[in-house]
């Protein structure tokens, strides 16, 4: 399996990471080589048909900021049209306006037939439908557990473990940052402009910290999961979103009084499309802690299903970048296996 990794930052690196880790034992299960044939950064690329070594290309990458040659004026879609590939892995950074670049890289490899895995929310939030159907077209096969919830395994759970079952609705929270800082004016009592400071300075929060603070990520998420998971064809624009930056310490306090917490839970169901704080009880699976992430879903069968986990990370989102990679290999080893 000949693979093009687009954006060597936080998660692209953990892939190159995990490939080198993995690589020969997926080889003798599978029968087949994880070759990477093409990486891309936002000014470099480099190619070989033989396959890169991950190893060079992390040092290099560490060493000169950048993961191979110039592209020199060359865009990414030109240079990709020279490389021969199977599935393009696409991890630049998420772009909640337009999608770009990655919808553009994505949308470049479905409509030649490539399979995609990517962790990109953007294109997913925005775009979902058009994006499904032209992976459908053109037979190809597009996977993105690393969207929602970095390593905890939601998307394909509820898709390919809970098969059976009716998902009725699914209620999560989907962005560490908050539940920091929620956490963090909770347990310390500090307002909510010193919290989320403390985040910035721990790296959890960005400079600009709206996009988690606001919901936006959450309602990104949440669009992706109603989409995925309750087949509507709905973008990122139609969830209902309030954020958490009007939460008081008086708010926070009157919840602890009535043995609550207060948490931005995002809902998803056929009915409902929403992320809001809410009150949680304490001690209830939503009042998880720290900058974990949980998903509680209502079956009709199994009842309640609740998968919980890191919500973000190096090695972590890689390994749900590597889940849907081995899930391509292993339907690839099927179809095989029938043809023979
Ligand atoms: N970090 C996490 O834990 C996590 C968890 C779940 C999902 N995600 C999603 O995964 C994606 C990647 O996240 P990240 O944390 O790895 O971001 P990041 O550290 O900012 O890395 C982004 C990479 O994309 C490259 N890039 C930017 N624009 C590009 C372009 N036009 N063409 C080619 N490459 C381009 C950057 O190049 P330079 O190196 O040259 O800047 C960088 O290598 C995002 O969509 C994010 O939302 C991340």
């Amino acid at each position: 399996m000949d693979i093009v990794l687009i954006g060597f930052g936080t998660v692209g690196q953990g892939m190159a990471e995990v490939l080198s880790r993995k690589g020969a034992t997926l080889q003798s299960s599978f029968r087949e080589k994880l070759r990477l044939v093409g990486v891309f950064d936002s000014s470099s690329y480099e190619v070989s048909k033989k396959g890169l070594d991950p190893r060079e290309l992390l040092t290099r990458k560490e060493k000169l900021h950048r993961v191979g040659p110039k592209l020199e004026g060359k865009s990414v879609l030109d240079a990709l049209k020279d490389i021969d590939y199977d599935v393009m892995i696409e991890a630049t950074p998420t772009n909640i306006e337009d999608g770009q670049p990655g919808l553009g890289h994505i949308t470049a490899a479905l409509k030649a037939g490539k399979d995609v895995v990517t962790s990109n929310k953007g294109p997913l939030a925005l775009k979902y439908g058009e994006l499904m159907r032209l992976a459908e077209k053109n037979d190809a096969r597009l996977r993105f557990e690393a969207s929602v919830g970095g390593a905890t395994p939601i998307i394909n759970v509820a898709r390919e473990l809970l098969m059976g079952e009716k998902i009725q609705s699914i209620r999560a929270i989907v962005n560490g940052t908050c539940n920091f800082i929620l956490n963090r004016m909770m347990d310390e009592g500090l307002p909510f402009d010193q919290a989320l400071r403390e985040a910035q300075e721990m790296g959890y929060a960005e400079k600009d910290p709206s996009y988690d603070i606001d919901g936006i990520d959450s309602a990104a998420k949440a669009a992706i999961l109603a989409n995925a998971i309750f087949g509507r064809d709905c973008s990122y624009n139609d969830v209902r979103r309030s954020g958490i930056r009007g939460i008081t310490l008086e708010a926070i306090s009157m919840a602890a009084e009535e043995k609550k917490v207060i948490r931005l839970v995002a809902e998803i169901s056929p009915s409902r499309l929403e992320v809001s704080p809410r009150l949680v009880p304490v001690g209830h699976p939503l009042a998880i802690g720290g900058t974990l992430n949980i998903f509680q879903m209502m079956t009709d069968l199994a009842g309640e299903v609740t998968v919980a986990g890191r919500g973000a990370g190096r090695l972590e989102t890689a390994s749900a970048l590597l889940s849907d990679l081995v899930a391509l290999m292993k339907e690839d080893c099927v179809v095989r296996r029938r043809t023979v």
